[in-house]
């Protein structure tokens, strides 16, 4: 049967939809959109981030916790409650070419609403799977990627995200635990795609992990084939382990690259240290984290041309 050209609009507008999740706490989600988005921003692109976590970290990474930008989840929230469904536009300039839709406290009540609706579903003729889909679909024409910031061990608001997303990418910790929470969001993926049949996966990234690690990385490769049938959608690209960075990053509200530069600026060292010591120094390791976020994003931005460029090559095939 053909599509109807609502759907197609809205396939089309959420192409570059990308929803980062693990069912599992700690695993790098909001590091991982924060530093990506960060980048890609940084290089140009005009990015959006969706934060549908109540902890809101991603406003403590890029340094809007509580101020007045930061709505709490309150516009996100309104606009897909809201009878009709209104586009989502709340989005706020964080950095040049990157925009955020806040999450926070009032997305507590996102979850049973969305089980309520979710009940009644039918009586609207509104889908309440695809929620976020109509409210961003509207205003998605704006970026060149959207990254979705999933929270953990929430089957409701992760559905949500899987709805409006074309791309999943799983970020994990090499640990038992981690991978599986991955075999989790496998299954969570497998249903999603019944109802958006457009969803694919476009990786698994290893986070916080040592960079020369290879035999634990090569057990995680296999457990992650595991989940996924046999199919290896790993990223090469690692983010290394690097506890201070990472409490500097959230405690200041900067991302790694912002980092990296601040920590080439400071005083050398000996200087600090013979004016009697002074703010705590940055550790020269952002400029390392920096890195990986770049390469993961060098890999991000190839492997989705490369599913773009056989999605196309499959369509152009079934016309001609
Ligand atoms: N490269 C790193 N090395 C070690 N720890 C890190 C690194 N980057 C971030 N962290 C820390 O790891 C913790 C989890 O990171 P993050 O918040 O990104 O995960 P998450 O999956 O979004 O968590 P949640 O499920 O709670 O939302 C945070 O305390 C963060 O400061
Ligand atoms: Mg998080």
């Amino acid at each position: 049967m053909g599509k109807h050209a609502g759907e197609i609009d809205r396939q089309a507008a959420l192409a570059r939809v990308i929803a980062i999740t693990n069912d599992k706490g700690g695993v790098g989600k909001t590091s991982i959109v924060a530093n990506l988005g960060g980048q890609l921003a940084a290089a140009g692109y005009r990015v959006l981030l969706v934060d549908l976590n109540r902890q809101a970290n991603l406003a403590d990474d890029l340094g809007i916790r509580r101020t007045e930008v930061d709505d709490q989840g309150e516009g996100l929230l309104s606009s897909i409650v809201l009878e009709g469904r209104q586009p989502l536009a709340v989005a706020v300039e964080v950095r040049p070419d990157l925009d955020l839709v806040c999450g926070g406290t009032r997305l507590e009540a996102l979850t049973p609403l969305m089980v309520s609706k979710t009940m009644g579903a039918g009586a609207s003729g509104e889908s309440p799977f695809l929620a976020l889909a109509d409210v961003l679909s509207p205003i998605a024409e704006h970026y060149d990627v959207i990254l979705i910031d999933c929270p953990p061990e929430n089957y409701v608001l992760t559905d949500l995200a899987l709805g409006a997303a074309r791309w999943v990418i799983m970020p994990t910790k090499t640990d038992i635990g981690g991978l599986v929470g991955m075999t989790l969001v496998a299954e969570r993926f497998t249903k999603a795609r019944t109802i958006n049949p457009n969803l694919g996966l476009l990786g698994a990234v290893l986070f916080a992990t040592g960079t020369k690690a290879t035999a634990i990385h090569t057990e995680a490769r296999s457990a992650i084939e595991a989940a996924f049938g046999g199919h290896s959608p790993l990223f090469t690209t690692v983010v290394r382990h690097a506890e201070r960075t990472a409490q500097d990053a959230r405690r200041l509200g900067k991302l790694a690259h912002e980092l990296e530069v601040e920590a080439a600026q400071q005083p050398a060292w000996w200087e600090s240290l013979r004016k009697g010591g002074g703010a705590r120094r940055l550790s020269s390791t952002a400029a390392s984290v920096a890195a990986d976020y770049r390469n993961l994003a060098f890999e991000v931005l190839n492997v989705l041309r490369s599913m773009e460029e056989a999605a196309l090559a499959v369509t152009v095939g079934s016309v001609g």
